[in-house]
């Protein structure tokens, strides 16, 4: 059986991550949403928050599922016996910063990373992005699964009393 693992911060899941995920379906048997800690981004939503949005937003694809993932993720692959992991890059400079990740993975543990070239229609789509419209008053609702654009400005709401 061929797992494959995508993985991300997903704060929060988009419709560019939806578009992966639902590829990645064509190239394994199960694919499974990893939801883990970038140390170099400070999440807007809590990871609970994170995983249940992405496990709503995944529910009608029925090969996959969503895990939060501490620690490094090629041991969490290891674990589930996954044989890669499968990534988005929408620009030159997602791969810049992708292309280090996956080469790190394969000398952790020889496991591969396959890369999809994102779908146009949401190519433009960044959950920084996604925060930045929200927290400006922008409309997110077609940039996001339903469900999330709410989640993201109560979680706004919330930073502003902090
Ligand atoms: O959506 P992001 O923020 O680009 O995803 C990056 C993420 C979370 C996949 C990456 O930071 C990661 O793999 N974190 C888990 C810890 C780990 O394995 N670090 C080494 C990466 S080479």
């Amino acid at each position: 059986m061929r797992i494959a693992v995508c993985p991300g911060s997903f704060d929060p899941v988009t419709l560019g991550h939806l578009d992966v995920v639902g590829r990645a379906t064509a190239l394994a048997d199960e694919v499974v949403l990893a939801v883990a800690t970038n140390v170099g981004k400070k999440p807007l939503l809590d990871r609970g928050l994170r995983v249940a949005l992405a496990r709503d937003a995944v529910a009608h694809l029925p090969q996959v599922r969503v895990e939060p993932v501490d620690g490094l993720l090629v041991d969490f692959c290891r674990r589930i016996g996954a044989t890669m992991l499968v990534k988005g890059l929408r620009s030159g400079a997602d791969h810049d910063a992708e292309t280090p990740m996956a080469l790190m993975n394969r000398h952790l543990t020889g496991i591969e990373t396959v890369f999809l070239p994102a779908d146009p229609s949401v190519a433009h789509i960044a959950s920084s992005l996604v925060k930045d419209v929200a927290r400006h008053g922008g409309r997110i609702e077609d940039l996001v699964p339903p469900g999330v654009a709410d989640a993201v400005r109560a979680a706004l709401a919330g930073e502003g009393t902090r």
